[in-house]
């Protein structure tokens, strides 16, 4: 088809996409997953239909991420098993998106060693990922379409959502902290917020869809700065106001708080507020003030461990998680046994932890002391045993306490076991049938794992 076939508006007259068959993989955070809903909500749209494999597939998109290395690793080597397919199926559609392409050295290494990728666009243009495939379809050319930044929020873009009742809401974009390690900032743009007539109008859309719990998702929520129709400003304390009145909603999460912005007005609204969880996952990344400075975070370790203190006063049963990094250039052995008091002084609930990674155009990248891989190995072992240790203590103390659980559906061990969230996100696996996915239910907590929960329907 060829150019004669568009309108004047630029809209096809017929649907070059529809019947066609597309498969998404998704690397990185819930931020990305959102994006892939996104882009297969739009698919749905033009008529396009969800395969699982891409081997089956009509057109395959790639979202990548590029927060730390393996993740970059490991979407080489899936681009690379796209050729063979291509190979066999000269029609087939390659597709690359999410942070990695916000990178020209990344856009520059794509086209030169994978050729055989048709369309590449970036994290500000998602919205443009239909129109591109039709190009590519249409005009049998390849595309590669990257914005560095956005000016403006598109919305009313629709989502195919993983879930029927959880779903994700995007209240912000972007990150103005640049920690030094960290990619974000480059590949995700300045911050940028919803307005909150935006937001509360998505969620009840959503509850009337029957989706029971949100989870506002933004780099740093609590910098969120709305500013509603009428030109009140809104921040995040206010937002969620707002939406713990939204009827039918039952829980409220978010992901993921910056410790610096976290104000005494939000740890108010988690003893105000009914739907909102407590739980708050409170990303550490470093025990030692020295290396938090290195970092860029802007908090120390006292402040941290106050915020905590707080937290724990307004709302005792608060569930805690959070990120860590080892090895970032300069820890020291003593640096890094102030990560190791700091965890077992918090006793988080769960612990992400992850190995430095070199981010090429981050400042930390260009910092001379890197430590060597071994060392990073032994400490992240290290931290591993002291985390879990914590998180079993933790989950060990939820034996003989009744959890509101909402059912997430059936374990995939085993049939006649549910799996499904307690306020704290704590994973609870309990004997019951799958027409209760969905549903809240109380459930007597019987035994407390590392990383999850046994329990009983009451
Ligand atoms: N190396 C290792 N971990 C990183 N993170 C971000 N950038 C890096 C990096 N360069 C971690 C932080 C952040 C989480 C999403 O990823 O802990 O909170
Ligand atoms: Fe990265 Fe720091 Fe922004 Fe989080 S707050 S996205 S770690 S720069």
């Amino acid at each position: 088809m060829n150019r004669d076939n568009r309108n004047i508006t630029g809209h096809n007259e017929e649907n070059l996409l529809s019947g066609k068959k597309y498969n998404i993989i998704t690397f990185g955070c819930q931020m990305n997953e959102h994006d892939s809903e996104t882009i297969a909500g739009m698919l749905q749209q033009k008529g396009c239909i969800e395969t699982f494999s891409k081997e089956t597939a009509d057109i395959t998109i790639i979202n990548t991420c590029s927060v730390r290395e393996n993740a970059d690793k490991r979407f080489f080597g899936t681009l690379g098993q796209l050729k063979k397919i291509k190979e066999k199926n000269p029609e087939y559609v390659a597709c690359v998106c999410g942070c990695m392409m916000q990178q020209q050295h990344v856009i520059d290494t794509v086209k030169a060693k994978y050729p055989w990728v048709d369309i590449i666009f970036g994290t500000h243009n998602i919205h443009r990922f239909p129109e591109l495939l039709e190009k590519v379809y249409g005009e049998k050319q390849k595309v590669a379409e990257v914005f560095e930044d956005a000016d403006d929020i598109v919305e009313g873009l629709p989502a195919k959502r993983l879930y029927k009742h959880k779903s994700f809401v995007n209240i912000m974009y972007g990150c103005n902290n640049f920690c030094t390690y960290c990619i974000v900032p480059y590949t995700r743009g300045r911050e940028k917020s919803r307005r909150p007539e935006d937001i509360i109008g998505e969620i009840k859309r959503l509850v009337a869809d029957g989706v029971k719990e949100v989870t506002l998702l933004g780099q740093n929520v609590n910098s969120y700065k709305g500013k509603g129709a009428d030109g009140k400003l809104c921040d995040f304390a206010d937002l969620i106001y707002m939406i713990n009145d939204i009827e039918g909603l039952e829980r409220i999460r978010f992901m993921t708080s910056h410790p610096k912005d976290l104000s005494d007005k939000l740890i108010q609204a988690y003893v105000d507020c009914d739907k909102l969880c407590n739980y708050i996952h409170l990303p550490v990344q470093a025990g030692s003030s020295r290396v938090l400075k290195l970092m860029n975070r802007r908090y120390t370790r006292e402040g941290y461990l106050e915020l905590v203190e707080k937290l724990r006063n307004a709302v005792p049963d608060i569930a805690i998680s959070t990120d860590i990094i080892v090895g970032f250039p300069g820890e020291t052995e003593e640096d890094f046994e102030e990560t190791l008091s700091l965890v077992r002084a918090v006793k988080y609930d769960s612990a992400f932890t992850f190995l430095y990674s070199i981010r090429k155009g981050t400042p930390a990248a260009e910092y001379e002391d890197q430590i060597p891989e071994d060392v990073k190995h032994e400490r992240f072992n290290r931290l591993v045993e002291a985390v879990n240790a914590e998180s079993a203590a933790r989950n060990a103390a939820y034996v003989g306490r009744i959890e509101r659980v909402l059912v997430e559906g059936v374990s995939k061990k085993d049939e006649t076991t549910l799996s499904g969230r307690t306020e704290g996100f704590k994973l609870v696996d309990f004997p019951g049938s799958a027409e209760l996915a969905g549903s809240m239910v109380d459930v007597e907590i019987t035994e407390g794992r590392t990383f999850s929960l046994t329990g009983k329907l009451v």
